[in-house]
């Protein structure tokens, strides 16, 4: 076969929630017992259950004949017209003919970003992000991806100034894109905040994307306005938001996500974008039929609002145990969750050198390890990834596989805090006797 592998655009695609389980899956191979995959965000993984009356909706969907065939390309129009009458009671202007299915959010977010049609139309994503936005925009883009900062001794905030100054240095920019409750840093972002971001968007005519997968993920006390809200407050600006049934249900594996256009109307280059995205999306069909179907009976059932209070209970005292304990590591800051189930634990400037190590007993899994930590190029925090893996058998997600500072990322889905309390107290040990070593 002739050589027809763009190389420079192929390594654009980077997604090592996912890349970095190859390594954990050879070392399995040489005999390494992980025994805690603290890398991904599926809670059904974790060990939560969907309740049995969730369970008998969708063993009636699973009897309508029609949920075995093809569906509108857009989506169910009982599942479109639901989520656009929530809003609506929210007082928030979304037409049900403006709301696109796709299977799962990373589906959407893929068929957005393709439909930006290359460099002339670019993102800007804050930094640490979810890194399918990022890999996937810039893939399509053709160029390495931009970002905006938001500082962990910010309390991971967007630095609205830094924000502005690449907004002006790269006119290429279209979109603005958020995340929150966020992942990885498991933050709410303030009213305050989100206007400035929304003025931003008015001064410089661009749009916003605003992934709100986790806005139902509340902890208790906190609040988190929807940017729908934002935007309606002042001047409309062309806004897209995503929703998943992913996280809040959860499941993930039924593969259902959407986008919702707000102000279609008002600018013909969103309103053409829209068109392009369900172009796009009629090639290839439809989307999971069945999980549409559900979607009213679930969200709009008297149970689910109980079922979800008991799921961010649960998410919060995992959340609070994890982020206490790390703070108490010498070399280690964790800001406290408020959402989601995700915490972004940052190492002290300079606590991580090259050549630190953990012990590892496994001859081959050892010279694994080292062939893989040789390379100077490697992040410092995934090589410090790489032995806890191999000497502990614990897998977290370097900080930096997210576009942030040098850390890790923490689930905090466990049903168990005692097995949750197992993990973090050996993370620490092997923490400190890395830092140490
Ligand atoms: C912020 C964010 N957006 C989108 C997604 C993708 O969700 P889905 O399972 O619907 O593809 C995730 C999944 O982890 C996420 O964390």
């Amino acid at each position: 076969m002739k050589n027809l592998i763009n190389r420079e655009r192929t390594a654009l695609l980077k997604y090592d929630i996912r890349a970095l389980v190859v390594i954990a899956e050879k070392l399995k191979a040489l005999g390494i017992n992980i025994w805690a995959w603290e890398n991904i965000g599926d809670p059904i993984k974790q060990g939560h259950i969907a309740p049995a009356w969730m369970k008998e909706i969708i063993k009636k969907t699973a009897e309508k004949n029609s949920n075995y065939g093809y569906s509108p390309t857009e989506g169910l129009l009982e599942a479109r017209e639901f989520i656009a009458r929530e809003e609506n009671i929210k007082s928030l202007p979304l037409k049900k003919e403006d709301v696109v299915f796709a299977s799962g959010l990373g589906h959407a977010i893929n068929m957005l970003y393709q439909s930006l049609l290359g460099g002339g139309r670019r993102v800007i994503h804050p930094a640490p992000t979810y890194p399918a936005h990022s890999s996937s925009e810039a893939f399509f883009a053709g160029a390495a991806p931009l970002f905006y900062s938001c500082r962990a001794e910010n309390n991971w905030q967007p630095d609205l100034n830094d924000l502005e100054e690449k907004i002006i240095k790269h006119p290429e920019i279209s979109f603005i894109l958020t995340i929150f409750p966020n992942n990885p840093t498991g933050v709410c972002y303030s009213d305050e905040i989100l206007r400035g971001i929304a003025r931003l968007a008015r001064r410089y005519d661009l749009g916003i994307i605003s992934d709100e997968t986790y806005l139902r993920l509340l902890y208790k006390n906190q609040t988190q306005t929807g940017m729908a809200k934002i935007m309606l407050e002042e001047k409309p600006f062309p806004l897209i938001v995503m929703r998943s049934m992913s996280k809040d249900i959860p499941w993930p594996g039924g593969r259902s996500g959407w986008l919702e256009f707000y102000n279609l109307g008002q600018d013909k280059n969103f309103s053409e974008l829209e068109e392009t995205v369900k172009q796009g999306l009629r090639v290839q069909v439809c989307s999971t039929t069945m999980i549409q179907d559900a979607l009213p009976l679930i969200y709009g059932d008297p149970r689910y609002r109980e079922h979800l209070q008991n799921f961010i209970e649960k998410l919060e005292e995992q959340s609070q145990y994890i982020s206490t304990l790390l703070n108490t590591i010498k070399g280690i800051s964790c800001v406290p969750g408020q959402g989601a189930f995700y915490l972004a634990a940052v190492f002290k400037d300079g606590v991580l050198k090259p050549r630190q190590t953990l012990p590892i007993a496994n001859a081959e899994a050892k010279k694994y390890i080292e062939s893989l930590t040789s390379d100077p190029d490697l992040p410092l925090d995934k090589r410090f990834a790489f032995y806890l893996m191999a000497s502990k058998g614990i897998f977290l997600t370097p900080l930096t596989s997210f576009e942030g500072p040098l850390g890790f990322r923490v689930t905090t889905l466990k049903t168990d805090l005692e097995e949750t309390k197992k993990v973090y107290d050996e993370i620490k040990f092997a923490i400190e006797e890395y830092l140490g070593s």
